[in-house]
């Protein structure tokens, strides 16, 4: 007979693609309007619902924001019925508020589920990261080398010319030092305007063509994106970048004491980690919410690392 608490990891891990769901299908109804706030509220409150009628007691870790700016999924908020195993969760409701808003490609409604203490609790920081697909020796890149050293790096564990990797870069002047440095590698660079959970998520899939993600990112998603990793295999470093003391404060308060830490993935998302996400507009990865002749349909990709399970489900409802 099935253990019990495997059963219940069982159906949580189906459960959990219910609420990014639901959080897609809400988020749906503004794209295009330019309104990235009120697109962000309606896939927070659709969560927010859909966490509360799951059978955990489940402690937002990464949400919305601290207590006091971010009514709702703020960090140390309880959800769930309580009835139920204790959870820690990393969500991020909308990822890519502003991809949402102007209709454009790979915004995401984003969960991550794992036992107490799994998740780096991370402050509302910038994060610099690197992150690889499965399937190279440990270690092959760096987060502390140059850009160029980890491109020859790959492309020779690739057995390919430097010319034949693509590494993933959000569109940021900031990140110009990056771009300068794959073109002396020949490399392709592949510009995304936002969403770098996606963006790292693209290097886990051969379709893609995307081999490296480098840049400076959200921490909050770098969690999230260190929680998909975890399910489908590949390397990431992180380490979080502070403009200003107020930020430093921020990690010191939520119990950061190396504020200069480099984060290997184990050190992000550890133990048995749950992970879905649900397209809101039509990516490279995941099909957007569609509305047609009385049906909602959502494309969503569950996993668990545990088993290593990836399922893509595509759903279809009676509206
Ligand atoms: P939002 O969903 O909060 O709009 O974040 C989108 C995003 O592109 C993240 O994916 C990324 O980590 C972060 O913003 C980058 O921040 P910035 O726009 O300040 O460069």
């Amino acid at each position: 007979m099935i253990n019990p608490k495997d059963y219940l990891d069982r159906i949580l891990t189906i459960e959990i693609g219910r609420c990014t769901e639901a959080a897609a299908v809400e988020a749906s109804k503004m794209i295009g309007r330019g309104d990235k706030e009120g697109a962000d509220q309606a896939a927070v409150t659709a969560l927010r619902d859909a966490l509360n009628k799951l059978d955990i007691d489940g402690k937002v870790v990464i949400g919305e924001g601290e207590r006091d700016e971010a009514p709702m999924l703020y960090i140390g908020e309880k959800v769930g019925t309580g009835n139920g195993p204790a959870v820690d969760i990393a969500l991020d409701p909308l990822e890519g508020t502003t991809l949402a808003a102007k209709a454009m490609s790979n915004a995401l409604a984003v969960v991550a589920m794992a036992q107490g203490g799994s998740l780096l609790h991370a402050p509302d920081v910038y994060m610099d990261k690197i992150a690889v697909g499965p399937g190279f020796p440990d270690g092959v890149v760096d987060l502390d080398a140059d850009v160029t050293d980890n491109i020859a790096a790959l492309a020779k564990a690739k057995g390919v010319e430097t010319s034949e990797i693509t590494l993933c870069v959000l569109d940021r002047e900031r990140h110009q030092p990056i771009i300068d440095g794959a073109r002396k590698m020949n490399a392709r660079v592949f510009f995304i305007p936002d969403g770098d959970v996606a963006g790292i998520f693209h290097t886990t899939e051969a379709h893609t063509g995307i081999d490296l993600y480098v840049g400076r990112g959200g921490a909050p998603e770098g969690v999230l994106a260190a929680a998909a990793l975890r399910c489908v295999g590949g390397q990431m470093q992180g380490r979080l970048h502070f403009r200003d003391d107020a930020e430093r404060g921020r990690a010191e308060k939520i119990g950061i004491t190396d504020l200069n830490r480099k984060y290997e993935l184990m050190d992000l998302a550890s133990g048995d980690v749950f992970f879905a996400a649900t397209g809101v507009t039509n990516g490279t990865m995941l099909d957007g919410v569609k509305w047609d002749s009385g049906f909602v349909s959502t494309h969503t990709v569950v996993m668990r690392s545990h088993t290593g399970t990836v399922r893509y489900i595509r759903a279809r409802s009676p509206v």
